[in-house]
């Protein structure tokens, strides 16, 4: 299964990430728009400013030997290295991104031996090629949603965080089920299924799922967190910039992956607003 997902995913970002790059910039994330998701401004700012809030929020003012588990093109990995003066690993599964994130980092003279320094490659995040206990930091940005195995991946993290080392995560999920809404309807589950295969994804989990599993790999100090107001804004600002000359031809141009991701942009806006579709924080502690 991982094959073709894998295979998907990389075609996906292979593709879309050099018009992504062109018309919305280096975070290909989320923005905060405040904790109500009242607060207008800038997209390209407020991204910056969940980057901001995700370190605030789970206490994080220093850290030296950083892993960014799914870097996309380094938006998040530069700005941690010259943030926390920091070496920065950022892996992902599709090599256009390695490599422009590499020209990325020596544009910001980021490359070098000395650190700051941020370096990326084409890697798996459920089985990386780091030794145990080599991180202080495991920061992944919206990729959670994308690992077919959510266990192996927070095991994965787990392995390579050094003792006292932070695990920080910002993912889609849906909502838990454990309430009065029951399980997910069919209905809910169909509009899902269509969301993960235009975007590449397996199947995503409850943010309660994640902190069960987050504890029985061993993890300590757990925080969680549903972001999903603050970050609701963000769908009508990409919807209203794809519409742009320059973004309607960079999607046909782009192939028919990106071309679907972007028929894909109101129902993911209608899954946030229903509330199926969750923006989940978790942080804890090795
Ligand atoms: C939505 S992008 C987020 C990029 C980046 N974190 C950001 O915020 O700009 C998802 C990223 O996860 C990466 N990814 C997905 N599955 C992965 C896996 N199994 N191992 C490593 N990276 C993966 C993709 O290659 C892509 O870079």
């Amino acid at each position: 299964m991982a094959n073709a997902l894998y295979g998907k995913i990389q075609t996906f970002y292979d593709e879309a990430s050099g018009l992504w790059e062109q018309i919305w910039g280096e975070h290909m994330h989320h923005g905060y728009y405040g904790p109500d998701g009242r607060h207008r401004k800038n997209r390209r700012q407020a991204q910056i400013d969940l980057i901001d809030e995700c370190l605030a929020w789970a206490g994080v003012t220093e850290a030296t030997e950083i892993l960014d588990c799914g870097c996309g093109i380094g938006g998040s990995a530069l700005e941690l290295a010259s943030r926390f003066g920091a070496r920065v690993t950022g892996i992902t599964l599709s090599p256009v991104q390695a490599e422009r994130a590499t020209e990325r980092a020596r544009a910001a003279n980021l490359a070098g031996d000395i650190p700051p320094w941020a370096r990326f490659q084409v890697a798996d995040a459920l089985n990386t090629p780091f030794a145990d206990q080599s991180f202080d930091l495991v920061w992944s940005m919206e990729s959670g949603e994308h690992m077919p195995d959510k266990v192996a991946f927070l095991q994965e993290c787990y392995r390579v965080l050094k003792p006292g080392g932070r695990l920080l995560m910002a993912t889609w999920c849906h909502r838990p089920t454990d309430s009065l809404a029951g399980p997910l309807t069919w209905l809910e589950q169909q509009q899902l299924e269509w969301i993960y295969r235009v975007y590449g994804l397996p199947y995503v989990i409850a943010l309660p799922d994640y902190e069960a599993i987050a504890h029985n790999c061993g993890f300590t100090n757990l925080r969680a967190a549903d972001w999903s107001l603050a970050v609701a804004p963000f769908w009508d600002e990409v919807i209203a910039s794809a519409f742009s000359p320059e973004a309607l031809v960079g999607l046909v141009k782009a192939g028919p992956g990106t071309l679907q991701g972007a028929l894909a942009l109101a129902p993911m806006r209608q899954g946030l607003q229903s509330g199926l579709i969750r923006y989940g924080l978790l942080t804890a502690v090795r």
